[in-house]
């Protein structure tokens, strides 16, 4: 569980040891030709020694002591060779942020190259805040220069890095992720457990994420994005996690959160929104009716929207699934991927961490996983175009399902979905309500795991696979639990149509 220090007094203090961290390292790697191993460079660099001195001593200064700088600067003599040591021994980042051993060693996060339009490829400066594609609409993806990454090296340093580290979570991918202070709240690097009866099988437990689902990896990068261009504003339609996610970050990082959310989603959401101090309007409509609204009010009231796949940041950050679930699988693919799919953002981030493993040449060679989008009944847009061919989505009809973050009846990102899951082979199914629940309480009561409505519709589909010969017991497969049962108690509780006895007389 993650060790999380107070942001307050201290912020200055990080902004200096993040340029000065970020400096020694770019001049490292560009000055002396190495990368992000940690080993010892041939040649310092270009660095002038006292202006090297100085940046070491402040990096090392003791946040609790404001007179360690000096002390340190004057006690400390550093030789070129000390200097690759020091240089190979100090994180600032991560003791800065993350509570990680002074010991740990920087890995310099990327600048980012550009956006690039999913459709039409147009690349759009990441200087300032992005939307859409200026030209067709189409969702933005980050783009680094992964080059300087490539290899076995780097991607031992995130290993070595996090082993030395208290906690880091998602951001032991940070040598993947823009180079911004991260708001962090101790999310990502959740359990990757194995099933008690299928051996093949594991269920990536996203409810241990901050807010308890897997919204707080998308939402921990969006509002430190948000923070870094100075966002005061962000407005957000959402199905209900995403709205609590939204609303903890946003607090973490002294921004406005203005949610939109339908009036009869699980009570958690509203109670967690108002709690973190969100602006929170329950609509009598769906997540569509919400996405509306945003829209026209971010445009009067000088919000930023914050919507699924309309800014190109929550993929980003969701994209840390996709590398986690390597890492864990022994940087080996799974057979198939379960994502119970409402917007899509975690299946399609999921598959552009695969193409930059496969870049980056930190993936054991091998096929991709089967991508198996799993949506309810009740609301499968998705499920129905992959089954009829179609290139996109029709709007779903009155959609309904106790699946809360599955009732998405038109996701934007729906022709990137169906792309994804023909690419890999994969499939889409649409899983009744009676069979999620029969699901969830068969988990629950025979592994010990008490799944969200979504998470039990990928153990249904998984189920479901195994018995039509799609997949067979040996396939190894992941099986996402997008969020905590706790969040769905009352929802739950409705569907097993439990009530709390009330005393006998
Ligand atoms: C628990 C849970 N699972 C799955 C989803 C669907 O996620 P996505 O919109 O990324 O497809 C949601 C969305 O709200 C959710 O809250
Ligand atoms: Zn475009």
């Amino acid at each position: 569980m993650p060790m999380l220090q107070s942001d307050s007094c201290s912020k200055a203090l990080h902004y200096l040891q993040r340029a000065a961290a970020n400096f020694i390292a770019r001049e490292w790697r560009y000055g002396a030709g190495v990368s992000t191993s940690g080993s010892q460079p041939e040649n310092p660099g270009s660095i002038p020694g006292t202006a090297t001195k100085l940046l070491f001593a402040l990096l090392h200064c003791d946040l609790k002591n404001p007179h360690s700088l000096r002390q340190r600067h004057a006690q400390r003599h550093l030789s070129p060779n000390s200097f690759a040591r020091e240089s190979s021994t100090f994180n600032p980042v991560s003791e800065s942020y993350f509570a990680l051993a002074p010991s740990a060693i920087v890995t310099p996060m990327p600048q980012i190259k550009n956006l690039e339009c999913s459709r039409c490829h147009a690349t759009v400066s990441a200087a300032t805040p992005q939307t859409l594609c200026p030209q067709c609409k189409g969702s933005l993806y980050v783009r680094y220069d992964l080059e300087p990454l490539r290899g076995i090296t780097p991607r031992e340093a995130i290993v070595r890095e996090a082993a030395s580290s208290s906690w880091s979570g998602m951001w032991r991918y940070r040598s993947v992720l823009p180079d911004v202070r991260p708001v962090t709240l101790g999310e990502g690097w959740t359990p990757m457990l194995a099933s008690r009866r299928h051996p093949k099988a594991f269920l990536k437990d996203e409810g241990a994420n901050p807010t308890g689902s897997f919204k707080a990896r998308g939402l921990a990068l969006a509002v430190t994005m948000a923070r870094h261009y100075g966002l005061r504003q962000l407005a957000i339609p959402s199905a209900g996690n995403a709205a609590g996610a939204l609303a903890a970050y946003a607090a973490a990082a002294g921004i406005t959160a203005h949610i939109f959310m339908p009036r009869d989603v699980p009570f958690a959401n509203y109670v967690e929104a108002i709690a973190y101090g969100a602006s929170v309007t329950l609509v009598d409509g769906l997540i569509s009716d919400c996405g509306r609204i945003v829209a026209e009010r971010s445009k009067t009231e000088g919000w930023f929207d914050i919507s699924t796949l309309k800014e190109p940041f929550r993929v980003e950050g969701k994209k840390t699934m996709g590398y986690e679930l390597v890492e864990q699988l022994g940087w080996e693919y799974p057979d198939a991927v379960f994502y119970p799919t409402g917007g899509g953002v975690g299946l399609i981030g999921m598959w552009k961490a695969f193409t930059e493993l496969e870049q980056l040449g930190w993936v054991k060679p091998g096929k991709r996983p089967k991508m198996i989008a799993v949506q309810a009944s009740g609301c499968a847009p998705v499920a129905k175009a992959f089954d009829e061919g179609a290139s996109s989505s029709e709007m779903w009809p009155n959609a309904a399902t106790f699946a809360s973050g599955l009732r998405v009846p038109k996701p934007y990102g729906d022709s990137i979905m169906l792309e994804i899951l023909r690419d890999s082979h994969g499939t889409a199914l649409a899983i009744p309500d009676a069979e999620i629940l029969a699901s969830l309480r068969d988990w629950a009561k025979n592994e010990g795991l008490f799944l969200s409505p979504e998470g039990a519709a990928a153990t249904a589909a998984y189920e479901r696979l195994l018995a039509s010969g799609f997949l067979t017991p040996n396939d190894r497969v992941v099986l996402f639990n997008t969020g905590s049962a706790l969040k769905y108690t009352d929802v739950i509780a409705e569907a097993m149509q439990l009530q709390l006895p009330t005393r006998q007389s």
